[in-house]
């Protein structure tokens, strides 16, 4: 079995010291002891820092999260290392618990980037012209979106939630390019997308993978919804990060180019040491700006709590469970 330094020298984000794995060795304890003390279960999103992802109970997609939370039944506390929709997501689903989000910087530009009051407004108008409009909303939504959306999907069942809709005319908001994939994959539907994207994702080129492709043919190409549709053509296969995790585990091939935020290559290099990932991966400043001492100092001073007011986590839970009941 691989010592911590040994698999935290094969992450290619972060350069790690000898000392920095002590350092992380001590802070993993307190947190454990923490742990035991505030009855608290933490779970973390594939993209997080590796020393977090090491000391986390559960590492998961935002699907995989979702359900995770709403299971939780023996802790008392959920600490969430991920991003602020996503701790939002699990009060949504499991009010009784209390929610901490290590650093409220951890928010997320592409949830940002449609406001509740923008989608009110837009779903009347198209109301008007498309009476049988249905909202699916991507997870990264904030909590108010989520209320008025009539189900949630994520990167790992978008067009399995869309499909299982009756109507015929659909707002997706708020990834255009999640959006773009969903249209295809389900072409008997009318996406109408919300002009938002990832600026993460958005930033990765077909020129980019192109020439990495070139100089390595035998590479298999793995790419996350919110790319480009130009990137996603380049993909042998479009996956949530957890979907690239399981894709890259069982099939025989040795090397992949991971494109998507740079966490999940570095979550990969760790736990399959035997295969190759190569980098087309951008860095998400939301998901690394929570550290281990942050981790640590949110369970100390239990903060920052969660909170999710009765009158828009009910419908927000009800769209949630809905995606629960076709694709959970
Ligand atoms: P996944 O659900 O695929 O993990 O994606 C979450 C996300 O924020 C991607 O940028
Ligand atoms: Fe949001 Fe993009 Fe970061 Fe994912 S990668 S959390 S969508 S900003």
């Amino acid at each position: 079995m691989s010592t911590l330094l040994e698999e935290l020298q094969r992450v290619k984000t972060f350069e790690y010291t000898e000392e920095d794995v002590v350092q992380f060795e001590a802070l993993h304890e307190e947190i454990r002891s923490l742990k035991k003390e505030r009855n608290a279960v933490i779970v973390a999103h594939n993209y997080y820092r590796p020393e977090i992802l090491k000391v986390a109970d559960f590492v998961g997609d935002s699907l995989e999260l979702a359900l995770m939370a709403s299971n939780v039944r023996d802790a008392d506390v959920i600490e969430f290392c991920g991003v602020h929709f996503m701790a939002e997501t699990a009060k949504i689903v499991n009010p009784s618990r209390t929610v901490l989000l290590p650093n409220l910087l951890a928010g997320c530009q592409l949830a940002g980037s449609a406001p509740a009051e923008d989608l009110r407004a837009r779903r009347d108008e198209l109301k008007k012209q498309y009476p049988d409009l249905a909202v699916v909303s991507y997870v990264n939504t904030t909590a108010a979106v989520k209320a008025l959306s009539d189900v949630i999907c994520t990167s790992a069942n978008a067009p399995k939630v869309v499909r299982s809709l009756p109507n015929k005319n659909i707002l997706f908001v708020p990834d255009r390019n999640l959006a773009n994939f969903v249209a295809k994959q389900v072409p008997e539907k009318n996406i109408i997308p919300w002009d938002g994207f990832c600026y993460v994702h958005q930033q990765i080129t077909p020129q980019e993978i192109e020439r990495i492709r070139q100089a390595d043919p035998e590479l298999e190409i793995l790419v996350h919804p919110e790319c480009r549709p130009d990137v996603a053509k380049l993909a042998n296969a479009v996956l949530s990060t957890s979907g690239m995790v399981k894709y890259a585990k069982e099939k025989s091939a040795k090397r992949f180019l991971v494109v998507t935020e740079c966490g999940l290559s570095d979550r990969l290099a760790m736990e399959v040491p035997d295969k190759q990932f190569l980098k087309g991966c951008k860095l998400c400043t939301f998901m690394k700006v929570t550290t281990l001492d942050d981790v640590r100092d949110s369970l100390k001073y239990m903060r920052y709590e969660i909170e999710v007011p009765e009158e828009i986590r009910v419908p927000a839970e009800r769209a949630l469970r809905r995606m629960f009941d076709v694709a959970g």
